[in-house]
């Protein structure tokens, strides 16, 4: 495989440094182009923090080694103005792997407008109105530089494991997780459609082709859940894949869970400094097996530790919590009662009334992160679990069709990108972990 650096791209291409790749310019004049993000003067130095989106650079501006014109442009500067900067790559004086540009020219584009989030602490509402500035902070930089590591490694690792990206439509005519959860949407002359809620269904249909497939895009809940965990509009990686069972179904998913970690801690060093995140228990997470547990002992073992839940109630967030507090790893909770999971888990052969499937409880209060089963493959018996749902044996006519054309074994997963952001980043609120988060009462900017 040939993995081509974005530095090397850039110099490849005789294009401009960047400040991530800094270090590779010291002694070097270079150009860089940004942001002011930050800007303190003391009689005749200035120090400005650039942002060119790659990263963040202190820049020294000294009175005596630039013109009075430009030193007063520098004056003039104000938080989020946009400029051109010339300068020489300095080493830090004290700190290791930082490195200052020491300025001697200056290009204003933009001098900004009084910009309205400051260094105070600003309430989540306003934040929100602001989403379109707030994803400028630091903070916000580094959860987005995150998701992209979260969701490069979801690729690279699937296709490791033999999956190959095949996708599924938005509009659907039919539920695939219950049908109080959808959003309809006027559909021409054909009635109503519902915006998907999992491309699953569809994906299932695609391993009948490829074998092992995934699907990577915004699905929708129309769910009341006014939490730190949900949003109306996520991101949803599917994964499928024929003559994967139950156990195997689960391997895939801890390799997954681990490839995304070790993206993250190589991948995402700067963005954790910012963000002050300890990144030990992921460290000692990957290279640990994942604690599986049925879910009838995880009851059994809230219930020691003090939840009040019974055999058949899902699992709340205390109870998530309680289960990997003391847990270096990600729980799988396996085989639920039947009674309260969607229709097209297969039916444990050893016990009719539990499915094989499995939530995954990520470690530091991360919570579910992904929700996943073996798929019923007998057509009698899906067809038995979509009436006894009140669903359309019509509409889900050509599901049931993929049970009668060489069905096989096949399990598959869900994986929710935003929960996965969350726990990697260590952020206190899923809306922080999407551009434009909508929430049950939020749908601006
Ligand atoms: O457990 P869920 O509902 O599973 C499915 O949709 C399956 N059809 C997936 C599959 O087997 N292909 O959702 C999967 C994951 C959850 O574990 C959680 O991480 C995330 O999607 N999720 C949400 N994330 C943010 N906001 C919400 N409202 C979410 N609901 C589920």
């Amino acid at each position: 495989m040939i993995l081509v650096s974005y530095s090397s791209y850039l110099s490849n291409k005789g294009m401009r440094p960047i400040i991530k790749d800094i270090q590779q310019h010291v002694d070097a004049e270079v150009v860089l182009k940004g942001w002011i993000s930050s800007f303190r003067s003391s009689g005749s130095i200035a120090f400005l923090e650039l942002r060119d989106g790659s990263g963040f650079m202190q820049c020294v501006v000294s009175k005596d080694a630039v013109s009075e014109t430009i030193w007063n442009d520098v004056q003039g500067l104000t938080h989020e103005s946009s400029v051109i900067l010339t300068g020489t790559v300095s080493k830090h004086p004290k700190k290791e792997n930082v490195f200052e540009l020491q300025v001697s020219d200056i290009q204003v584009i933009h001098i900004a407008e009084e910009y309205p989030i400051g260094n105070k602490e600003h309430g989540p509402d306003f934040l929100l109105n602001n989403r379109h500035l707030w994803l400028r902070s630091k903070k916000q930089w580094a959860i987005l530089r995150i998701r992209d590591a979260v969701e490069t490694a979801v690729n690279t690792s699937l296709h490791a494991q033999g999956f190959i990206r095949t996708d599924s439509p938005i509009f659907t005519p039919n539920a695939c997780e219950g049908t109080t959860t959808l959003f309809p949407v006027p559909y021409f002359d054909l009635g109503e459609a519902y915006l998907s809620q999992s491309g699953q269904l569809y994906i299932e249909a695609a391993i009948g082709s490829v074998g092992r497939c995934y699907d990577f895009g915004p699905v929708f809940r129309a769910e009341k859940s006014v939490t730190k965990r949900h949003l109306t509009e996520f991101w949803m990686m599917d994964a499928e894949g024929a003559f994967i069972e139950h156990e195997e179904n689960m391997d895939v998913q801890e390799q997954l869970v681990k490839d995304i970690a070790r993206y993250c801690l190589e991948h995402c060093k700067d963005a954790f400094a910012i963000l002050e995140r300890d990144t030990a228990p992921l460290e000692k997470m990957i290279s640990l097996p994942f604690e599986r547990l049925e879910y009838e002992d995880a009851i059994k073992k809230l219930n020691e530790l003090g939840s009040d839940i019974k055999y058949g109630e899902d699992l709340g967030n205390d109870d998530e919590g309680l289960l990997t507090s003391d847990s270096p790893v990600p729980v799988f909770i396996h085989k639920w009662p039947k009674s309260i999971k969607p229709f097209y888990m297969k039916i444990d052969p050893t016990n009719p009334e539990r499915v094989l499937n499995n939530d995954l409880i990520g470690i530091e209060g991360s919570g579910e992160i992904i929700g996943g089963s073996q798929r019923e493959d007998s057509f009698d018996l899906l067809r038995e679990r979509i009436l006894h749902e009140g669903l359309s044996e019509e509409e889900y006519g050509w599901y049931l069709d993929l049970r009668k054309y060489g069905s096989v074994p096949h399990s598959g997963f869900g994986l929710g990108i935003e929960r996965m952001v969350r726990w990697m980043s260590g952020a206190e609120h899923i809306r922080e972990c999407i551009l434009f988060p909508r929430l049950v009462n939020r749908v601006r900017p």
